[in-house]
């Protein structure tokens, strides 16, 4: 715990290690619920309250990746009593014969970072290379400080060695969807995570086309179409 609060720290996320049943309407799209809307409330209240807690002195830069973080960010958003300003990035993953999943800018930076504290957010942390970008290309800017704040991160092995400050839940290598996270641009309505069934996502998707959004499999082995925004 955190002295003197009884929250725990944002460098402590819960680990999930599996859910509950879907709701009837959604079995036959998900496995399980791994995270249900008032786990997701309860912990991004304590995220708010740390970062709140961390940049009391300074007015931040968020800077979110698009699009999965739009319902994080909404309910984080309106939690944060500290001045800040807002200024999306978009990525995007390129697959050519030659470099599969390169990744481009979409959408850059428009706000002056120089010398600005910076919290670059995003929905999930998986092999940690759009992070690892992102915040590389930040720093070109020259800010004070450039920190991150995923709301999922994945139990495997990191490619890029590249690491959230701030984590709102360890989740296993499943692939999951809802609260903003996508399955070829599909699910990000749902108000909980949960894991996608394996057999949706091989017949769920419509046929590739350019430009489409980045797919991937529930299971590690991912399958990435032309273009796509995170
Ligand atoms: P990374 O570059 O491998 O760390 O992947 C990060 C991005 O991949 C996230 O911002 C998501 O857009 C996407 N992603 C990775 N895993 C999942 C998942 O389980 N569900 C939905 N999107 C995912
Ligand atoms: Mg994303």
């Amino acid at each position: 715990m955190t002295p003197g609060t009884s929250e725990p720290p944002a460098s402590s996320p819960p680990r999930i290690a599996s859910g509950g049943p879907p709701p009837p309407e959604w079995a036959h799209l998900l496995e399980e619920v791994l995270i249900p809307p008032e786990r997701l409330q309860q912990r991004v209240d304590q995220l708010a309250k740390a970062i709140n807690r961390d940049f009391a002195r300074s007015e931040l830069l968020l800077v979110p990746i698009l699009t999965g973080t739009i319902l994080f960010l909404a309910d984080l958003l309106r939690r944060l009593t500290i001045p800040v300003q807002l200024d999306f990035v978009g990525v995007s993953s390129y697959r050519d014969r030659v470099r599969p999943g390169k990744l481009i800018f979409t959408k850059e930076l428009r706000l002056e970072a120089r010398g600005r504290d910076l919290l670059i957010i995003d929905d999930i942390l998986d092999s940690g290379q759009t992070l690892a970008r992102v915040r590389a290309r930040l720093v070109q800017a020259k800010p004070q400080s450039v920190r991150a704040c995923v709301l999922l991160a994945k139990e495997t092995s990191r490619k890029a060695s590249v690491s959230a400050d701030y984590v709102g839940f360890v989740i296993p290598n499943k692939f999951v969807v809802g609260y903003g996270l996508d399955y070829a641009e599909r699910y990000r309505n749902l108000p909980f995570v949960g894991v996608l069934r394996p057999e949706r996502s091989q017949t769920g998707a419509p046929a590739a086309k350019q430009p489409q959004a980045r797919v991937r499999s529930p299971s590690r082995r991912r399958v990435r179409p032309n273009a796509s925004p995170s």
